[in-house]
C-alpha cells in the first residue's frame, strides 16, 4: 500500500508543478535560511527576551504550544488604557491532538489560557487596575468556572473585549473540541483575572474549520475558516486538507456572527450570520484596523496577507486595497501603533518560514525543529511612493532577499527571528506576534515551543534577571 508518506511528496510535487508560483516553492517549502538562535529588532535577544513558562510546573501543565495571544486593554473611567496584560491560548497536548495539521490522537489532556502581567512603569504601581493580587512578570492559568463537565478544550484563536472602568470583558475561544469545532465565551474581571466564568458554548453549521477571531463589538466577531476539506473526515482527512494545503485550493472563508444576549430566550446564541468573504486558500489570522475600516485577513497557503475595505456600519467588506507577500507561512497578526511617529497602524504577522519542517515538529520526528519569523507591516507616509529594493537591511536573513521588492504602500521590516532550536535557546513556530504600544515588550506565542510564550523588551536586559 502507498503510504502517507509517498501520497504526500507525490501532492507536494504535483503542487509545485501545478499551482506554485516558483519564489513561494522557495521561500516556504524548500529551502532553509541560515537563522539565527535569535534576532530581536532594536534589541539583543539574549539579554532582552526570554520564555516565560514557569519550569517549576511539569510541560503538560503549564504554558507551551501556544498558538494565540491578544492584549486585555484595562481603560480606566476616563477611557484611557493603563494596563495591557496579555491572554495566551495554549495547549501542552497539541502533539496528540492538533485538527487542523494532525494528528488527531487524544484529546484527552486539555489546554488552557493564561495570563500574563508585565510590570508597571515605575510611579505607576499605585494605578493598577488589576487585582494586586496577581504577581507581575508572571504567567497565570486561568481556571474556568461553570465550564461544562466533559467538555474539551483545546484552544486556538483567543480575543477579549477592553474592560471599561473594571467592569467584565467578553473573552471568546475557538475550541476544536473532540466533535466539531465550535466557540466558547466567557466573561472575566479584572478584579479577579485568573478566572473565567463560562457563559456558553456557541456551535454552528458555519463553523467548519474555526481558526482565528476579530472582535467587532461585546457580541460580535469575524472568525476564519481555515479549511473546507477537513482532518476529521473520515479515511479522507489523511489527505484532503494537505492537497487543499498544498494547491492553495480557496476554500477558506470568514464569516461574521452577531450573538444573541445570553439571556435571550430565542433559539440558539446566533442572532445573525453573513459570509465575510469566501473562496480564501487557508484563511487563518483575521484583524480589524482600529478605525474599523479595514480588515486584514490571512491567506497562509499562499503566503499573502489580504487587505479588504470594510463598512464600519454594516461589517460587509468592500473591495482589495492591497495584498502583501511575506516570505514565510503567515499564522496569526496584529494592527499595532506605529512606532516611528507614523500616523497609520502597523501590522505584525508571524509564521513558519518552512512549512515541511513545521510538520515534522507537529508529527514529533525525532530532533525536528521549525523556525520562527515574524515581520511588520510598515505602511509607507508621504509622496515617497514607490516599490522599492534592498529594504530590511538590519536583519539576519532580509526579507528583501525573498521578495525582490517591497510595496508601493508599504515596506516589510523583519521584528523577530530564530532558527527554533530550543535546546540551544532558540524559540520556534511562531504563531502570533504582539508589541506594546507604551512599553515596547513584545509577545511572540509558538505553537510547538515548549517555553510556550516569549517576550522580548528591547534594551531591558530582562533575560538576565
Ligand atoms: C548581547 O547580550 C549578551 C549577554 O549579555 C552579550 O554577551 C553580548 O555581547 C550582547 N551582544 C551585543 C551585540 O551587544
Ligand atoms: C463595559 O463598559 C463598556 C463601556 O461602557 C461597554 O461598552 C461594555 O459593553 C461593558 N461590558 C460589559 C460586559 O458590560
Amino acid at each position: 500500500m502507498i503510504s502517507l508518506r509517498a501520497l504526500t511528496n507525490i501532492v507536494l510535487v504535483l503542487g509545485i508543478i501545478w499551482y506554485r508560483s516558483g519564489s513561494l516553492i522557495k521561500n516556504a517549502i524548500l529551502f532553509r535560511s541560515p537563522f539565527p538562535q535569535g534576532y530581536i529588532a532594536n534589541g539583543n535577544y539574549t539579554s532582552d527576551c526570554t520564555t516565560i513558562r514557569d519550569s517549576a510546573h511539569k510541560t503538560e501543565d503549564s504554558l507551551s504550544s501556544c498558538e494565540d495571544e491578544t492584549f486585555w486593554e484595562l481603560h480606566d473611567a476616563a477611557g484611557k488604557v493603563v494596563q495591557r496584560p496579555v491572554i495566551v491560548s495554549c495547549d501542552p497536548g497539541r502533539r496528540a491532538w492538533n485538527t487542523v495539521m494532525g494528528p488527531l490522537r487524544n484529546p484527552e489532556p486539555h489546554g488552557g489560557l493564561w495570563l500574563y502581567v508585565p510590570e508597571r512603569a515605575p510611579g505607576k504601581e499605585s494605578k493598577s487596575l488589576l487585582s494586586s493580587t496577581v504577581a507581575a512578570n508572571k504567567a497565570h492559568r486561568i481556571t474556568f468556572k461553570n465550564y461544562p463537565a466533559n467538555h474539551d478544550f483545546h484552544p486556538l484563536g483567543v480575543e477579549v473585549w477592553p474592560s471599561h472602568a473594571g467592569n467584565s470583558s467578553n473573552l471568546y475561544v475557538v475550541n476544536h473540541a473532540r466533535e466539531r469545532t465550535v466557540i466558547e465565551q466567557f466573561t472575566i474581571n479584572p478584579a479577579k483575572p485568573t478566572e473565567a466564568v463560562h457563559v456558553r458554548t456557541i456551535s454552528s453549521g458555519y463553523f467548519i474549520s474555526p481558526n482565528g477571531l476579530a472582535l467587532t463589538s461585546p457580541d460580535s466577531f469575524y472568525v476564519s475558516n481555515d479549511h473546507l476539506l477537513t482532518r476529521r473526515l473520515p479515511i479522507v482527512g489523511h489527505i484532503l486538507p494537505l492537497i487543499e494545503s498544498v494547491l492553495g485550493l480557496p476554500l477558506g472563508f470568514v464569516s461574521h456572527v452577531t450573538l444573541n444576549k445570553p439571556t435571550s430566550t430565542e433559539n440558539g446564541a446566533i442572532a445573525e450570520h453573513f459570509f465575510a468573504k469566501l473562496f480564501i486558500p487557508f484563511a487563518n489570522g483575521v484583524a480589524l484596523s482600529p478605525s474599523g475600516d479595514e480588515l486584514a485577513i490571512v491567506s497562509t497557503s499562499v503566503s499573502q496577507i489580504l487587505f479588504f475595505e470594510r463598512d464600519t456600519a454594516t461589517g460587509k467588506l468592500g473591495q482589495k486595497n492591497d495584498v502583501v507577500h511575506v516570505p514565510f507561512a503567515p499564522d496569526n497578526l496584529h494592527y499595532t501603533a506605529s512606532t516611528s511617529g507614523g500616523k497609520r497602524h502597523e501590522l505584525i504577522v508571524a509564521g513558519h518560514p518552512n512549512f515541511p519542517d513545521l510538520t515534522a515538529v507537529a508529527a514529533s520526528k525525532p530532533g525536528a525543529t521549525a523556525a520562527s519569523w515574524v515581520a511588520t507591516i510598515v505602511p509607507k507616509e508621504g509622496d515617497k511612493r514607490i516599490a522599492e529594493t534592498g529594504f530590511d537591511t538590519e536583519a539576519p536573513v532580509s526579507i528583501s532577499t525573498k521578495i525582490a521588492k517591497d510595496g508601493t504602500g508599504w515596506t516589510l521590516k523583519t521584528l523577530f527571528q530564530s532558527d527554533g532550536v530550543e535546546d540551544k535557546g532558540g524559540f520556534g513556530s511562531s504563531t502570533t506576534g504582539l508589541r506594546d504600544p507604551d512599553s515596547g515588550a513584545v509577545y511572540i506565542s509558538g505553537l510547538y515551543a515548549a517555553g510556550g510564550l516569549l517576550v522580548c523588551k528591547p534594551g531591558s536586559g530582562i533575560a538576565k534577571r
